[in-house]
């Protein structure tokens, strides 16, 4: 008998623990203040009393990002740090732009789940799962598809088509964070030592060295 009550009342606690998203928000609204020096998972709220419409607004989704670099994509964030009214509120969003053949490199949000839209163009996308499968689920996506990736997978959006591409993704958290995969791999700083990645990836360590020189 005791021991049924002990596993229910663990059964209640991992279920009262398990978060899909962001912490949810225990008032209206909590802005974001800044300028405040208390440290809290997330940022102070500043007085509710002092929040302006533009604390929940922000304008410029309209303009492309310039996909002109080594990737051939850009993304061009709205989160907390963009507007401080979506602080607790769990969400964010993002406008991508990919050039011809442009990616948006293989890359995880350690804090959020993803759900994106092709508003222009075709997209090859796909994301891995963890160990020890590995699967990847992939599929080209065109104007008007929606596709989910879900929290703290390694993802990526190839542009498939013949012209540039633009998706908006929602992400469920006001700060997802980016993890690429490759910038930590090889452009971490300080680097990690050539000998323990050539062994991680099993190739010669001058193969490692050339690709830390690419960053
Ligand atoms: C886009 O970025 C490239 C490379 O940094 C730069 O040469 C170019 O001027 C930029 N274009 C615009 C419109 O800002």
């Amino acid at each position: 008998m005791a021991a049924k009550f002990f596993l229910l009342a663990l059964l209640a606690l991992s279920f009262s623990r398990a978060r899909a998203s962001d912490p949810s928000q225990l008032q209206d609204f909590c802005v974001a203040d800044r300028t405040s020096e208390v440290f809290v998972n997330g940022f102070a709220c500043k007085d509710p009393k002092t929040a302006v419409v533009e604390d929940f607004y922000f304008s410029g989704l309209h303009m492309a990002g310039n996909a002109s670099n080594k990737q051939g994509s850009a993304v061009t964030a709205v989160n907390v740090a963009h507007i401080a009214g979506l602080n607790t509120l769990g969400i964010s969003l993002a406008r991508v732009d990919y050039a011809r053949y442009g990616q948006n490199p293989p890359h995880i949000h350690p804090r959020a789940s993803e759900i994106l839209t092709v508003v222009e163009g075709s997209l090859y996308v796909g994301f891995v799962t963890s160990n020890p499968e590995n699967k990847l689920f992939s599929k080209v996506l065109n104007q008007g598809d929606v596709f989910v990736f879900p929290q703290g997978l390694i993802h990526f959006q190839y542009n498939c088509g013949t012209k540039k591409a633009i998706a908006i993704a929602a992400l469920s958290s006001k700060n997802p964070g980016v993890i690429t995969i490759a910038n930590v791999v090889f452009a971490s700083k300080p680097s990690i030592k050539d000998d323990i990645i050539a062994k991680a990836f099993q190739v010669d360590k001058k193969i490692v060295d050339h690709i830390q020189a690419q960053f």
